[in-house]
């Protein structure tokens, strides 16, 4: 295998990217307030390259899209503001950057809502008490009972990603990413193990499959469809995201992006997909689904399906990376935990250098350095460097 494979130069839609190594999505719960403050412009443009590409974490698309403490939002323009000078500094050091715009349905809890108000989602059933949401405080709680959204909520709700995505580009985002991902709003229309609606919205694939793509189809719109990327994760439960065919619905909802690419006369920038061997994530190191074999089979038949530029993400390291784009697999790989630990993981992965360890008790903390921007480089100092390694 050339040791070439994860920095080859890739051209994702309008970008030059110099290499395939793509920070992924990550919550950080650093917005105080939910306004990105310096120590994001620093964490970011640590974890930029000349020709990089970086996903945003998960930014709040409304005031009800809140399922953790302290994450930013893109929908009023103090947020907007502040979101410009951390796109500024990483814009400085030569990278791409796209907001991944998140709205976490019931995912959330009357602490996180305007007024107190119950979560919104697909239906009114809570998540099971298998799982605990992170509360402000930092203890945990079982999640509340939602509010289904009715007809006029759900064309609001479209509204709101469409009017996110605007902000995003004005505060000089290059492009956007839908999460669709992880038990989050979108994948509770998406899975028939949690939608049991009865109206378009729910029932037949093709039901489920509406409000994902009326998000898509109104953002491309927006601001473009080759600047709208998005994340979907049909075998992953995460927070009871289950579905009784996976591999069906993930063709289902690649169908679609294939047909309104070619409706739209522009291809998406990219479909990012969690590998189904990340499971409960935030939870345990890794999880698996199937055997390596049956999840390899199964990007691979989504991948083929997918035209256009397609991101794996989800327990890869540099060499299941390099093996993913040398065999075809993936145009791009995205990296959580190892790009949390290792702010230069692409100089570190170009040379193969040995890698700073995470350290999981502080992915969701306030603090604006420790376990944020003070993970070593490299070339920050032998001694600081061998402690962590
Ligand atoms: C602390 C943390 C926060 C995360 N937040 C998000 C998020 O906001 N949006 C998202 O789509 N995925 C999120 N993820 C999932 C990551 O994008 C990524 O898919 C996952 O970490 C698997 O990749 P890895 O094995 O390289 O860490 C998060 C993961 C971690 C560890």
């Amino acid at each position: 295998m050339a040791d070439s494979d994860l920095f080859t130069p890739y051209k994702m839609s309008k970008f030059d990217l110099s290499h395939r190594v793509v920070l992924a999505p990550m919550t950080r719960c650093r917005a105080l307030g939910g306004i990105p403050r310096s120590a994001m412009a620093e964490y970011y443009a640590q974890r930029s390259t000349p020709g990089g590409f970086l996903i945003s974490e998960g930014t709040m698309i409304s005031d009800t899209a809140a399922g953790f403490p302290h994450v930013p939002g893109i929908y009023n323009e103090e947020q907007v503001r502040a979101w410009k000078k951390v796109v500024d500094s990483v814009h400085a050091k030569g990278s791409v950057i796209f907001c991944q715009l998140w709205h976490v349905g019931r995912a959330s809890h009357q602490v996180y809502q305007p007024g107190g108000a119950a979560p919104l989602s697909s239906i009114d059933k809570p998540i099971s008490q298998r799982w605990r949401i992170l509360m402000p405080d930092g203890s945990h709680a079982i999640y509340p009972k939602p509010r289904a959204l009715n007809h006029s909520d759900i064309q609001d709700m479209v509204e709101h990603y469409r009017q996110a995505a605007i902000n995003a580009i004005r505060a000089g985002f290059d492009g956007i990413e839908i999460h669709g991902a992880h038990g989050y709003l979108i994948d509770q229309f998406l899975k028939d193990g949690i939608n049991d609606r009865t109206d378009e919205y729910g029932g037949s694939i093709e039901n489920r499959c509406r409000f994902i793509m009326q998000v898509v189809k109104a953002v491309a719109m927006a601001i473009g469809a080759d600047r709208v990327g998005v994340r979907m994760s049909p075998a992953i439960d995460h927070l009871d995201a289950m579905d009784s065919d996976p591999p069906k619905l993930g063709l289902a909802v690649i169908e679609r992006l294939n047909k309104l690419q070619l409706e739209l006369g522009s291809r998406l920038a990219y479909l990012h997909v969690t590998q189904p061997r990340y499971v409960a994530y935030g939870q345990t190191e890794s999880g698996r689904l199937g055997s390596e074999e049956e999840e390899a089979q199964l990007m691979r038949t989504w991948r083929r399906a997918y035209q256009g530029t397609f991101i794996c993400s989800g327990g890869f390291t540099r060499e299941l990376g390099m093996k993913a784009i040398a065999d075809g697999d993936a145009d791009l790989v995205s990296y959580g935990r190892l790009f949390i630990a290792n702010p230069d993981l692409v100089l570190r992965f170009k040379i193969n250098a040995p890698l700073n360890k995470y350290v999981r008790k502080t992915f969701y903390t306030q603090d604006p350095v420790v376990g944020y921007t003070d993970y070593p480089f490299l070339d920050s100092g032998k001694q600081k460097l061998s402690s962590r390694l």
